[in-house]
């Protein structure tokens, strides 16, 4: 029987010691300064998954993009806000108006400043033909009680540019007077934008970095300045994921400067592409995790699958973003009713920004009630913001579970992904309940309620996706397991040696041109990421044979934090080698940490070696970091590391 490690053991490696004695002494050399820690696997002893700016639960309201593509306007946009009020839905939280593409006419050349189409939005012609200003229109979104989104791009040309020229609203002008984009611009532009003309949410495209290449006939006809692409559309290796990453890094610090208050959204919108699914929770509030939806079921279901497996990645201040919903429009309108439910109730589940995108002036009631249902809005504003967990995987059938709070009650969705109807039987172990004890179920969407225990069957129609809240006894007992809380949890560092293809979403030929597309395919990395119940490559948790349920599985040299909101007591885990590991050889250590102070450590684990028990009393801590060291060295891959059954638990727990 293994040991119990914990904080009793002596300090581990000498190295370690040496860096964790190095980095505190640079902390004393710069009173007030938090020396940035050398090595990224030290516990940094704060929580480093604040996103700056204010998107603490996901960001809702309208968007023009899915209504009115470029053929947006004023009267379009402000219809919009004036029935978001008049329903109600405002007063749920959709408060947000963006305008997308389609309202700039050119970047005036004498100083650079951004000239609005005064044909469409009429209010902005404040003085005269070449003085424009946005500062009427966002006051009266503002009067509303609204807050005001506008968009642009990270490059010097945007989107319509190179999508949608037949637009009577493209950027007119020389070539230079078409450059739309932040390039060269970024302080300049967020300042109009956030300081002088008042919006508070901005969408930033990433097509000025892609698709203006040097030598394209897009290039040539349009006469716009060519641009070596920083991201590839076909080549995530060709991509430069640091320069786009500093690119919206550079935003950031301008929206800082320009709301000194923090009151602002950025949304980064690169697709998924540039390995954004990893990195966007540092610098973004939201960020795209896949190509444009389209109004069709398989597209929704493709963006969906781009989200809902990166649960660890999303948290209060930043979320992922599988696009605008579609309801109102083709396989989502007012006919598809159960489709609509179901692509709302998702989006809901897995925290996703609820921004709708139809003429809502003109659209029907059934719809208002679909995205009016507060019970949905609820789950996906929770505070916690713990974005629901897939807890049962089939071709057909997905459970999908989110934790509310610190886990008093839960939200359960059953999805049929299919087109035939599906029976699913749903158990207590799927929402980590006891099989013991009684479970209510609440539809949130039929309002009625059931009570079972153990398991409980139901015929779901095609496509359909039931909601429900669930109480019952937890599994655990006297805390929770961290696969339950992943918006208390940070991957901080999450051991992925390079930016690999998601093999699980799958890479379609780009359907903009049909089947005579050229066939740019697209680059969502990110796997290997970490994962709640499941190892990073999407196996069962497992290690010498015994099988975990629930856990959290890493890559060697990662570093996840826990924010011990709850106030436990201690942390438990059984610790191994995955059985999965493609690495067979090398050995890694577990080490916990609780406020940068290492509290337990286990013994060298190699492949094949029993889990052993970790134990840590993070009794006081804030904030919990769990690391897996690891050989960087040679061209051996990560070795797949399990925190089986990870959990926090109270002081009244039993000590193990
Ligand atoms: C890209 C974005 C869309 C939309 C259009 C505008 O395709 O992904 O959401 O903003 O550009 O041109």
């Amino acid at each position: 029987m293994p040991g119990c490690w914990s904080s009793h053991r002596p300090f581990p490696l000498p190295a370690v010691r040496r860096a964790v004695l190095a980095a505190a002494l640079a902390a004393l050399a710069m009173p007030g300064l938090a020396a940035a820690p050398a090595d990224p696997l030290l516990p940094a002893g704060r929580w480093q998954g604040d996103t700056s700016g204010a998107a603490r639960t996901p960001p809702m309201g309208w968007n023009s993009w899915n209504a009115f593509r470029t053929e947006v306007d004023e009267d379009k946009v402000m219809g919009a806000a004036q029935m978001l009020v008049d329903s109600g839905l405002a007063r749920l939280g959709y408060n947000h108006v963006n305008v997308d593409d389609g309202w700039w006419l050119k970047r005036r050349q004498s100083d650079g400043r951004m000239q609005i189409r005064t044909s469409i939005f009429p209010s902005a012609a404040t003085g005269g033909a070449n003085e424009t200003s946005f500062k009427p229109f966002t006051d009266k979104l503002h009067g509303l009680g609204l807050k005001a989104g506008i968009y642009t791009d990270i490059g010097r040309n945007a989107c319509s540019q190179a999508y949608d020229l037949h637009s009577p609203n493209l950027p007119q002008g020389t070539t230079a007077e078409r450059e739309v984009g932040l390039e060269g611009h970024v302080e300049q532009d967020i300042q109009l934008y956030f300081k002088e003309w008042g919006f508070d949410y901005i969408k930033i495209d990433a097509c000025g970095l892609a698709d203006f290449v040097p030598g394209s006939s897009l290039v040539k006809e349009q006469s716009y300045r060519p641009q070596a692409p920083l991201i590839e559309r076909n080549a995530i290796n060709r991509t430069d994921i640091k320069a786009v990453r500093s690119r919206y890094e550079a935003v950031s610090a301008a929206l800082k400067a320009a709301r000194p208050e923090h009151d602002y959204i950025l949304s980064i919108c690169a697709w998924g592409m540039a390995n954004v699914r990893t990195w966007g929770k540092d610098v973004g509030n939201l960020w795209r995790t896949s190509s444009d939806i389209t109004p069709s079921w398989t597209s929704m279901l493709h963006n969906f699958d781009s989200a809902v497996k990166r649960p660890l990645y999303a948290g209060p201040g930043h979320w992922n973003d599988p696009d605008i919903l579609y309801l109102g429009h083709e396989a989502f309108d007012a006919d598809h009713l159960v489709e609509a439910r179901s692509h709302f109730s998702l989006w809901a589940m897995i925290n996703a920004p609820l921004l709708i995108s139809y003429d809502l002036r003109n659209g029907p009631a059934s719809l208002l009630e679909v995205l009016g249902n507060a019970d949905l809005v609820r789950l996906n504003q929770d505070p916690a913001g713990h974005q629901g967990v897939v807890s049962y995987d089939s071709d057909d059938v997905q459970i999908i579970v989110k934790t509310l709070g610190h886990g008093s009650s839960k939200a359960v969705a059953l999805f049929n992904r299919g087109a035939t109807p599906m029976d699913i039987t749903l158990l207590a172990k799927h929402l980590k309940l006891s099989d013991q004890a009684p479970i209510v179920l609440k539809d949130l969407w039929s309002r009625q309620s059931v009570t079972f225990t153990g398991e409980q069957a139901f015929t779901l129609a095609p496509h359909e996706t039931r909601v429900f809240e669930a109480s019952g006894k937890r599994q655990v007992a006297n805390g929770v397991y961290l696969s339950e809380i992943p918006g208390s949890l940070n991957v901080a560092v999450d051991g992925t040696r390079r930016a690999e293809l998601d093999p699980t979403i799958h890479r379609m030929i780009d359907p903009w041109s049909n089947t005579r597309s050229g066939g740019a395919r697209p680059q969502y990395a990110g796997w290997g990421g970490a994962q709640p119940d499941a190892t990073p490559f999407g196996q069962t948790l497992q290690v010498a044979g015994q099988a975990f349920d629930a856990g959290i599985g890493v890559l060697s040299n990662s570093r996840i934090q826990v924010r011990n909101d709850a106030g436990q007591a201690w942390l438990m885990a059984s610790v191994g080698v995955d059985d999965s590991s493609a690495n067979i050889d090398q050995p890694v250590r577990f080490y916990v940490y609780g406020d940068g102070k290492l509290l337990a450590q286990s013994p060298a684990m190699t492949l094949g070696k029993p889990a052993v028990p970790l134990k840590a009393n993070i009794a006081g801590r804030t904030i919990i970091e769990l690391v897996v060291r690891g050989a960087r060295s040679g061209s051996a891959p990560p070795v797949v590391a399990s925190w089986g059954e990870a959990r926090l638990l109270s002081a009244a727990a039993s000590a193990p």
